[in-house]
């Protein structure tokens, strides 16, 4: 029997993490002689990178599975998969609803998705093998799983991302806020930040293949901090200490200076800045409302290439929810840091997000928040309909009594505001030629023809959309703005000042 060449398809589902997680273990897979598909039907392996942040993220794999049931029945030998947040929420659950699911392995254990397939294609393992793993691997709070998902992302491919131009690099995994309403902290685990030295090398390797814009990741971003140990200061100069507590000197030494080294958010980002002259654009998500010092604006303004530009979830405009949410901070807290971030950090643009619904929230509630997306300018806003996930202090706690009509009424209307303001936003590029990174064709585009609508973003992360060719995805070009819609901006390319750089 002639082998053929295994194929994975895999889809994903949910945030930046995800995306940049499905793109290691595929990398992974490669490494393992499979190839990719985007058809299903013709895969060896199916995969789905799940989230669980609202119900209906995990009603669409449901429907998924649900497609695969006869699929299954007739190649049964088509291995099935499950990875990331739902696997690590739902467990063996998942597996009495659907029993065509041969793999379950949360996100504190990708690394093992190539041997657990291989274990399951050779028969060796069921599901339950898979599932059961080693449960303390999949609370990623452990440092074994932690330097083994640390190979993880520094193995990652350099080929896949350099077509786009953009790369996700994470800088911490996990969040250690357990915010009433959201099931992250469970199904990543806690903080766990990755050593400066190995987020500075993976970004110089992505820019040396071709990558112009760099996207730090955490759900926090801005709470990076390592903490690099003790070190010692003996006559001005820093030695590390060896070992923990250990080696020639130890924290008894008196006649020692004994201090910590830290490397903060804004160290992070000044060393990355100054390291990669070449890196063309750096940014980062999601940053939290508390704790945002002047020192990160303070870098953002004096860093050329870090663009400005923020993603500041504030949630709700009322205190009264706020609290109930567990966010630690209040609205004129946000205010301020919103203002600080204008005064320090010119032209800054700033998006949000908005839970709407949440249990008790009534009308003088989401009235404030109808104000605070007046009041901050956003460029845009996510907003959702509150979802009740188990097991979070919410859904412990407080009834969701908000009606569905109401939720869907509340998100239609604060929509409505920020589609105003958003315009607003938008109408200050008029006129105006700005930078572009070329992400794509415009899913509005003809993709058939040479010169078509092309899609890209500027510096402050504003969708700008042009007529040009497709050789352009992955570059920077100067776009002059003629016209400023809701959702993007229009224009067309204009000839660089002078040579062939880009500004
Ligand atoms: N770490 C980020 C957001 C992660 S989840 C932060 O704190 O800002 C992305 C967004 O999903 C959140 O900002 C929130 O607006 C929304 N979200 C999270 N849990 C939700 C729930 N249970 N129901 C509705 N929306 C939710
Ligand atoms: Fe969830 Fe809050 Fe953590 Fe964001 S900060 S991931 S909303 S717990
Ligand atoms: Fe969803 Fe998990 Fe991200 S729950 S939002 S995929 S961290």
């Amino acid at each position: 029997m002639i082998s053929h060449v295994k194929k994975v398809y895999l889809e994903t589902f949910g945030c930046q993490m995800n995306v940049l997680d499905s793109e290691l273990v595929l990398g992974a897979l490669e490494g393992r002689g499979y190839q990719r598909t985007g058809q299903r039907d013709e895969a060896d392996v199916v995969l789905f990178n799940t989230c669980s942040v609202r119900a209906n993220a995990e009603h669409k794999v449901y429907g998924r599975l649900g497609e695969l049931s006869h699929l299954k029945r007739k190649h049964p030998e088509v291995v099935v998969g499950v990875l990331g947040c739902m696997a690590e929420r739902e467990g063996a659950d998942l597996l009495q609803r659907f029993p065509q699911v041969d793999l379950l392995v949360g996100p504190g254990e990708l690394d093992r998705v190539p041997d657990l397939i291989a274990a399951s294609r050779d028969g060796n393992s069921g599901p339950q093998q898979a599932l059961a793993g080693d449960r303390a691997r999949r609370s990623s709070t452990l440092d074994a799983a932690g330097d083994n998902l640390e190979r993880l992302d520094l193995s990652r491919s350099m080929d896949a991302v350099q077509r786009h131009g953009s790369a996700y690099v994470r800088i911490t995994r996990g969040c250690n806020k357990f915010c009433s309403y959201c099931v992250v902290p469970r199904t990543r685990g806690a903080e766990i930040h990755r050593p400066p030295d190995h987020i500075v090398d993976e970004c110089r390797r992505l820019v040396d293949a071709g990558v112009v814009e760099i996207t730090l990741l955490g759900q926090t971003v801005n709470h990076y901090r390592f903490d690099h140990g003790a070190s010692i200061v003996v006559a001005g100069v820093v030695q590390p200490q060896v070992g923990p507590g250990g080696g020639a000197f130890t924290r008894a030494d008196s006649s020692f200076n004994v201090g910590r080294k830290l490397t903060r958010f804004s160290d992070l980002l000044a060393r990355i800045h100054e390291e990669i002259p070449q890196l063309q654009r750096l940014r980062f998500v999601t940053s939290f409302p508390r704790d945002f010092g002047d020192d990160i604006l303070q870098v953002m303004a004096d860093s050329e290439r870090i663009c400005n530009y923020l993603h500041l979830p504030v949630q709700s405009g009322s205190d009264r929810v706020l609290r109930r949410m567990n966010r630690g901070y209040s609205v004129s807290e946000y205010r301020e840091l919103v203002a600080r971030a204008r005064a320090l950090v010119p032209g800054v643009t700033i998006a949000s997000d908005f839970i709407v619904g949440f249990p008790g929230e009534d009308e003088s509630d989401f009235q404030q928040s109808m104000d605070l997306v007046r009041a901050c300018g956003f460029k845009n806003s996510y907003v959702f309909k509150y979802s009740e996930r188990p097991d979070t202090p919410a859904a412990g706690r407080l009834a969701d009594d908000v009606p569905e009509e109401v939720k869907k009424s509340r998100n239609h209307r604060l929509l409505a505001v920020q589609a105003e303001v958003s315009t607003a936003v938008h109408r200050q590029h008029l006129d105006r030629t700005v930078p572009v990174l070329v992400e794509g064709v415009s899913p509005r585009g003809n993709p058939e023809a040479t010169r078509t609508q092309l899609s890209g973003r500027t510096v402050g992360d504003l969708i700008v959309l042009f007529e040009g060719s497709t050789d352009l995805v992955g570059h920077i070009v100067p776009v002059a703005i003629h016209e400023a819609r809701q959702l993007a901006l229009h224009g067309a390319v204009a000839a660089p000042a002078e040579g062939p750089g880009t500004p």
